[in-house]
């Protein structure tokens, strides 16, 4: 079975592709490499001895992306690319609406025109916006004030009301919660260019000393220490979720949270990663950041009764395998 992989040489993309690839399943990348780098599908083919094939193509082309799909028996399609940093969205509102919208429209008309039934789709927590943790799949959308989390809320109602309209297609909107961690061998993981938006990556630019000190956005949150509180997931967690959707899910629009169902503070995670990798990480306490919420954990009800699935790696483990790929890549 062939799946055509959108932003496949992207953090949560590649090592979907390693899952996939190790399951038997055939794979077709398509990446820009605006936020990537080509070297990837070595390192995927270096980790499972097999090589995905890859087109060098933006999936707001329409006739690029017709080209692949006229090429090949594609039967599922999951669609990783995107323009992800919230910042940036709110500098370059035009080019995230434009990116996410299209794209997902461009791939989602090949898959009608081409009767490819299965769509996978990369949404985010961040539609929860302000709403009472822990979130469930059913609560009213609430996307926070920021184009990249408008154009998830609305990438789930374009793909919602085209699946309507064809009740034959199976469509997934997978919430993911966030994703840290890279695979074991340390040979793919998560590459920021630029200083680090997230956590995670903050914290092992930091370790390696790239990075004098870390900022802590805030210690006044109604949270037990005061910092934020997050639903971390391995990728690799997150990567075999991709797998349970496209092979559990029938006809229909299927939302899924992807998280642990367990919060971690920003001091919390710290400390773990001091702990587990026995290094030091300087830091100091800030102002809050705009547009952060306090708490943010998913129910996981829903994705362990209906897909099988969760998630089975602990906060130390998405520690240790972070600092591994710092340290082989950076
Ligand atoms: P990433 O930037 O590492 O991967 C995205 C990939 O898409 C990159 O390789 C980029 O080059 C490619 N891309 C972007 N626009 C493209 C286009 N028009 N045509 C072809 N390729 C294009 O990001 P990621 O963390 O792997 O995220 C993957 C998806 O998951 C994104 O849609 C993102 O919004 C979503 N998501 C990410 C997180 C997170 O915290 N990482 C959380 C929730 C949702
Ligand atoms: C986590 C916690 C920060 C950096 C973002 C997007 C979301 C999703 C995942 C795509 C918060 C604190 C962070 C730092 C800090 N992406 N922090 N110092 O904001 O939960 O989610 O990525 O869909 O849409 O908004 O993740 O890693 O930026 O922050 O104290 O230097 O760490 O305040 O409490 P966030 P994050």
């Amino acid at each position: 079975m062939l799946i055509l992989v959108t932003g496949g040489t992207g953090y949560i993309g590649s090592h979907t592709c390693v899952e996939l690839l190790n399951s038997g399943y055939d794979v077709v990348i398509l990446d820009n490499l605006v936020n990537s780098e080509r070297s990837v599908v070595d390192r995927i083919a270096q980790i499972t001895g097999r090589r995905p094939l890859f087109y060098h193509a933006d999936a707001t082309d329409a006739s690029a992306v017709d080209v692949i799909f006229s090429a090949h028996p594609i039967e599922g399609v999951i669609h990783f690319a995107g323009l992800k940093a919230v910042g940036e969205s709110v500098e370059k509102p035009l080019t995230y609406y434009r990116n996410n919208l299209l794209s997902t429209m461009v791939v989602l008309e090949k898959c009608i025109k081409y009767g490819v039934r299965r769509f996978v789709f990369s949404s985010s927590a961040t539609v929860y916006g302000e709403n009472e943790v822990p979130f469930v799949e059913t609560m009213e959308l609430r996307p926070r004030a920021n184009p990249y989390g408008e154009t998830k809320a609305m990438c789930e109602k374009i793909l919602s009301d085209a699946a309507a309209r064809h009740p034959e297609m199976s469509v997934a909107l997978l919430r993911y919660f966030n994703p840290v961690g890279a695979h074991e061998s340390g040979l793919i993981g998560e590459k920021p260019r630029g200083v680090p938006n997230n956590l995670m990556p903050y914290i092992t630019q930091v370790a390696q000393g790239i990075l004098p000190e870390l900022r802590v956005f805030g210690a006044d949150y109604p949270t037990p220490d005061g910092t934020g509180i997050r639903d971390y997931i391995h990728v690799m967690d997150l990567a075999s979720g991709h797998l349970a959707a496209l092979e559990k899910m029938g006809p229909g629009v299927h939302i899924f949270n992807l998280g642990t169902g367990r919060g971690t503070s920003v001091l919390e995670l710290i400390t773990t990663f001091e702990q587990v990798n026995k290094v030091q990480i300087p830091y100091r306490i800030v102002g809050r950041r705009p547009g952060d919420v306090a708490a943010c954990w998913a129910d996981v009800g829903k994705a362990q009764r209906e897909l099988g699935w969760r998630a089975t790696r602990g906060i130390e483990e998405m520690c240790r395998d972070s600092w591994r790929f710092q340290q082989l890549s950076g």
